[in-house]
């Protein structure tokens, strides 16, 4: 009896979705929908300038700016984590803000400069975060540490062009380069391995020497 009730009930969810699915869409997007052969992506020609490096690519406009980076351009220094927008790990720098590469489309960055971990530096000459995320061992594992290190060089330049944060004291003076700041905004960066003392230290060192 109890099987009979749950597959009643499930049935009923079904069709009440799908119901619900049918009423609610206006008739000129279920025409769209079905007009559009959904297995036959749309491409578009994408330029941008990544890490330096001028890029040209013909995407299918339902790619991610994090899945051009790493499966057309094949730089996989940055990372993916829940690919919904919630850990951070994708993070990298487009014209010189922060972004979740995971939520915004590799379209809608056409002319655009993309900075990755590649490009903030390299074995032989890191960049200052990077060089104080070794000092200041800021990871473990390392899998959110790319996205940890774009996301603090943006987020000290946010501070320095005097943009409020949700810790900031005063909406009228200028922020400080203070840990508290700094934890707020790297509030959107998860580290599952819970290095962040470690990472705020880092950020600190580098926040110092460039005051
Ligand atoms: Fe983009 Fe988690 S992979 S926020
Ligand atoms: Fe492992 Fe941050 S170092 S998730």
């Amino acid at each position: 009896m109890d099987d009979l009730l749950t597959i009643s009930r499930r049935k009923f969810l079904i069709v009440g979705a799908v119901t619900a699915a049918t009423v609610a869409l206006p008739p000129f997007i279920c025409a769209e929908a079905s007009a559009a052969n959904l297995a036959q992506p749309i491409q578009a020609k994408l330029s941008f300038v990544v890490n330096g490096q001028p890029q040209a690519l013909d995407v299918d406009t339902r790619t991610t700016l994090l899945d051009a980076l790493r499966e057309n351009l094949k730089l996989a220094g940055t990372k993916k984590g829940c690919d919904h927008g919630q850990c951070g790990a994708c993070t990298v720098i487009a014209n010189g803000r922060r972004v979740n590469s995971c939520l915004t489309l590799a379209v809608m960055h056409q002319g655009s400069k993309i900075t990755t971990i590649e490009g903030l530096g390299t074995p032989d000459k890191l960049h200052a975060m990077q060089a104080a995320f070794v000092k200041h061992d800021g990871y473990q594992c390392g899998y959110c540490t790319p996205g940890q290190i774009c996301s603090a060089v943006a987020m000290l330049d946010e501070i320095r062009q005097g943009i409020p944060s949700h810790a900031s004291t005063s909406l009228t003076h200028p922020p400080q380069l203070i840990a508290s700041e700094f934890q707020e905004r790297m509030s959107g960066n998860i580290c599952r391995c819970g290095a962040y003392s470690n990472i705020i230290e880092a950020i600190s060192e580098v926040a110092e020497a460039s005051a």
